[in-house]
This record gives C-alpha cells, sequence and structure tokens, in this order.
C-alpha cells in the first residue's frame, strides 16, 4: 500500500525509556517528564535521534500502565499533559522525534468504558469490549472476565486478566454465536473510531508517532491477519489525510503483514519464531561466543523476503520485557553486539541503559505486573550519588530496588572512560550516521552465517555504497571465503581483520566495517 513515510525514520536510531526508572526529579522515587527532559542532551550526545516512550498515561499500574484507565490524560505521577507536550517541544528543539506507545488492544478493568459495559442496561459501551452473552460461556482461547458485572456475559482478554479486550470484531464470526460481531458492526467501527480520537489527540499536540503495542491482536479469530491488517489500512488512510508524517512502529513481529497494514517498521520479536534469542538471551547465546546464528538468519531473510527486502525490521538491544542484555553477554562481547545491532536495517531500538551495561537486577519481587521482568526495569544509574543520581528519595522509596553491586555500571563513569561501551556505541552511531547503505533502507546480503560457526559477515548496500560488515564474538581467530578487499576500513574493534588468497582472517572479539568497491 502506498504509505507516506517521514524522511527521519529512514535514519532514526531509537533510545527506550521506561518512564517509572529514567530519572526522578520531585523525590517520589519514580521518574517523570521533566527527568526525561533533563536527560535530552545525554540522549542525544548518545548518538540517538528519537525516543520511544513507554505508556505514561492514567492507569491502577497492574501491568506498568499498559492498563490504561483514561488515554487522554498523562500519568501524574509523570507530570501533566502540559508536561508531556513541553516535553514533545524539548524534543523537536533539539531535532529529535518521539513515539508514544499506543495501547489499542485493551484497556484496564478501571477505565470508565469497561465499567459501563459492564452494567445490565445497553449503553454506548455496551459493545466497547468482546463479551459474550451468557456468563456461562466463554470466550474459546482468549481468556475472559467473569462474575464481577451486573451484565449476564463474559468479557474476553487480552493479556492479564485485568486485560479486557477492545472490540475490533471478528474476521468471521460464527454464525451460531450472535455475540461475536463482524468488524463492520456499529460497536467495533465506534471502537476504531476512538482510537483515531486518541491518535489524533496526542498527534496534535506533537507527538510523532506510535510504538503500537499488541498490533496484529485487534480482529479476534483472524489466524491469517487479513482483518488486522485491513484494519491497520484504514487506519493508514486516516494518518495519510490528517498527519502523512506520522511514524508507525508495531509490535508485531510479522513484518510481511505489518508492512501490509501501513506501518513502517515492525519490531523483531523475543518471541515466536524469529531466533532473536538465539543472539543473546538463550543458553548459549551467539554473541556469548559459543553459539549459532544460522537459524536466527535464515528466519531473518525469510521474513525479510516477505517484505519485499524492505529492510524494515527493528532489532532492539532489549526491552522492558526481557532481559538485560548483560545478564548473558559481557565485557567486549557487548561493543561486538552493538556493533551487530547498529550495522542492521531497520531503525536500532537502544533500551536505557543497555548503553552502558547495566545489568538484570536477580531476585525481585515483581512492580506492577512486571514479574520476572521487573530486573530489567530497575532505574538507571547516572552517577555515584545517592541513588545513583536517579532520585532524591529514600533508598526503599526507589519504584524498584537498584543494582546495589558495588562496580555498577554509571553514565558518568562511562561518559570519561574513552574505552567504555557508552564510548564505543557513540562511535559506531556516528559510523552509522555517515554511511547511508548502513541505515534503515540499505540492503542486506548474508555472506557467511555458517551453523555453529563464527564470524558472521553481511554486505549492507545503498545506491553505490556497499558495506561489508564482520562480526565475531567468539574466543578465537576465525577465517572464512572471501574475496574482497579490506583496504577501505571505516570501523574496527579487536585489531585487524586481513584478506589473503580468498579469505578473510579475523582476530578473536573482533568486529569491522569496510567500503568494498562495486564491480
Ligand atoms: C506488550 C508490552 O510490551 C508488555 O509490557 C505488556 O505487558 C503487554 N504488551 C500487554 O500490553
Amino acid at each position: 500500500m502506498s504509505t507516506n513515510r517521514p524522511e527521519w525514520l529512514d535514519n532514526a536510531i531509537f533510545y527506550e525509556i521506561y518512564p517509572q526508572s529514567f530519572n526522578d526529579t520531585n523525590g517520589d522515587g519514580i521518574g517523570d517528564f521533566q527527568g526525561i527532559i533533563e536527560k535530552l542532551d545525554y540522549i542525544n550526545e548518545l548518538g540517538c535521534n528519537a525516543i520511544w516512550l513507554n505508556p505514561c498515561f492514567e492507569s491502577p499500574f497492574g501491568d506498568a500502565g499498559y492498563d490504561i484507565s483514561d488515554y487522554y490524560k498523562a500519568a501524574l505521577r509523570y507530570g501533566t499533559n502540559a508536561d508531556l507536550k513541553r516535553l514533545f517541544d524539548e524534543v523537536h528543539k533539539r531535532g529529535m522525534h518521539i513515539l508514544l506507545d499506543l495501547v489499542p488492544g485493551h484497556t484496564s478493568v478501571e477505565h470508565k468504558w469497561f465499567k459501563e459495559s459492564m452494567k445490565a442496561e445497553r449503553n454506548e459501551y455496551t459493545d466497547r469490549y468482546v463479551w459474550t452473552n451468557s456468563i456461562w460461556e466463554e470466550p474459546q482461547g482468549m481468556g475472559c472476565i467473569r462474575g464481577i458485572s451486573d451484565r449476564d456475559g463474559s468479557c474476553a482478554v487480552n493479556f492479564f486478566s485485568h486485560q479486557p479486550a477492545l472490540n475490533y470484531g471478528f474476521f468471521k464470526p460464527d454464525p451460531e454465536r450472535k455475540w461475536q460481531q463482524p468488524m463492520d458492526a456499529p460497536g467495533p467501527k465506534a471502537t476504531l473510531d476512538e482510537m483515531k480520537n486518541i491518535m489524533r489527540f496526542w498527534l496534535q499536540m506533537g507527538c510523532d508517532g506510535f510504538r503500537v503495542d499488541m498490533a496484529g491482536s485487534l480482529v479476534k479469530h483472524d489466524e491469517d491477519g487479513n482483518g488486522t491488517i485491513k484494519l491497520w489500512q484504514n487506519v493508514r488512510e486516516f494518518l495519510d489525510k490528517e498527519f502523512p508524517s506520522a511514524a508507525m512502529v508495531s509490535e508485531w513481529g510479522e513484518p510481511d503483514k505489518s508492512l501490509q497494514g501501513g506501518f513502517h517498521m515492525d519490531f523483531l520479536l523475543h518471541f515466536g519464531p524469529s531466533h532473536y534469542n538465539d543472539l543473546f538471551r538463550c543458553e548459549s547465546p551467539y554473541f556469548s561466543g559459543k553459539g549459532d546464528v544460522s537459524e536466527f538468519v535464515l528466519k531473518y531473510i525469510e521474513s525479510y523476503e516477505k517484505s519485499e527486502r524492505k529492510g524494515l525490521i527493528c532489532i532492539p538491544s532489549g526491552n522492558h520485557d526481557m532481559d538485560r542484555l548483560a545478564r548473558h553477554i559481557k565485557g567486549d562481547r557487548l561493543k561486538i553486539a552493538f556493533a551487530f545491532l547498529l550495522s542492521m536495517p531497520g531503525a536500532p531500538f537502544i533500551y536505557y541503559g543497555d548503553e552502558i551495561g547495566m545489568n538484570y537486577v536477580e531476585n525481585l519481587t515483581s512492580v506492577e505486573g512486571g514479574y520476572g521482568r521487573t530486573g530489567s526495569r530497575s532505574p538507571m544509574q547516572w552517577d555515584d550519588s545517592k541513588n545513583a543520581g536517579f532520585s532524591s528519595a529514600p533508598k526503599e522509596n526507589l519504584y524498584i530496588r537498584q543494582d546495589e553491586s558495588p562496580n555498577r555500571p554509571t553514565a558518568k563513569e562511562q561518559i570519561a572512560d574513552k574505552n567504555s561501551l557508552y564510548n564505543e556505541i557513540r562511535k559506531i552511531i556516528s559510523v552509522r550516521n555517515a554511511h547511508k547503505a548502513l541505515q534503515s533502507l540499505g540492503e542486506i546480503e548474508f555472506l557467511y552465517a555458517e551453523k555453529n560457526k563464527y564470524p558472521l559477515a553481511y554486505i549492507r548496500s545503498l545506491d553505490d555504497e556497499k558495506i561489508l560488515v564482520i562480526i565475531n564474538p567468539c574466543d578465537s581467530q576465525v577465517s572464512f571465503e572471501c574475496s574482497f578487499n579490506l583496504a577501505d576500513e571505516i570501523y574496527s574493534f579487536g585489531g585487524k581483520a586481513v584478506s589473503a588468497s580468498g579469505k578473510i582472517t579475523c582476530p578473536a572479539l573482533f568486529a569491522g566495517f569496510y567500503k568494498i568497491k562495486s564491480e
């Protein structure tokens, strides 16, 4: 489909901010908008020019804000709508962009729509969620909320059991089950219209687009995604008309579907068939130096081909749902992991704190529905002052306990150390910025990605520019057959690769980028 595409996305490098844990300026132990504003220069200096902000709306925080109770209102703990607008303005002043997190699939049980929809009398919100007609009938395969409403029925849930599923209809409603409404029934249409109103509200205020939560989950009984694709095409038409430069990034994990739906980019997910975890988060991840990359590459190529080699699959360093990168990958290998992340197609996403190698905090009690994810959501470590400069609150009032190890990394110490991870990332970003082939739209062709072997090698290319990337996170020197000349090195870490007799040999713990002459 023809989609307007904001040009800034072509070289966007995102920084994900989990607002609770970023920077607290009012001493309540939780981060806030003002705290983000004060750190925009830090993000900018790292080289990131775009932000994905996790949900920051009114919520009972049973799922860290992914359970919204008012889509139109910033959660007071972060600030007011005016403060959020100020954040948009400050971001733009620095030539940066910001995506809000749109959660269209479900609300909190505390949302007024849900309270109304639980009532026995018919009202405007009766069809806002997916309800069966009887408490004794459960919506198959979806989990449900039942026994708390006057209304006779069970309400489907979308994620946790306190997140009722908004009603966008069924792709093929079962005629025996009258409660399954078609996508064009008035209830589903009203839900979609309201979601557009929400988008319009924030886009008018100045946000640059959305990361969309569980974007593939909206239309029910839609195995091939055709209904959901249609729904997003409808949203894209609205955006093309009213906000042609709004950027849309989906949490879907199937770029062939999401791009058809008009999204500009999709994420590689840590669940499902992507093999993303093979890289950084399995028993023997590739980047630990003892793993396999081949299945990841096969899947990547499959998605890439299906999405017409558009190269719009974003690979995150991590996010608020998975283990910290540094839980399994250590030392120089983190630098090599970033050489990979920052030389792949699509926009890279750096999860706050990953740029300084922040650790997963072990053995925490769940906070706000985090469960095992809580250890990746601990407050940012800025410097060596109280609470690592995150907050002036008493330690026990911090949102989540911080990493208490004596050698925990901090931004201050990483900035000062010229050999730090932070400084290596800055350097790689500046190389990416100087070479279009390394940016979002450059094509990729894998040269070497053999089962249980190192290195990983690929070519990125755009127009006349061709760049060879070699990545070796293993402990030994390795070679692969390749006759390219390595004379024009634009980046290297860990020594020098050499090319001789049709072979390239590179040292242990190495990454290198080379300009290649087109034949
Ligand atoms: C995906 C979000 O990233 C995650 O944090 C959340 O719990 C679920 N969607 C439900 O919204």
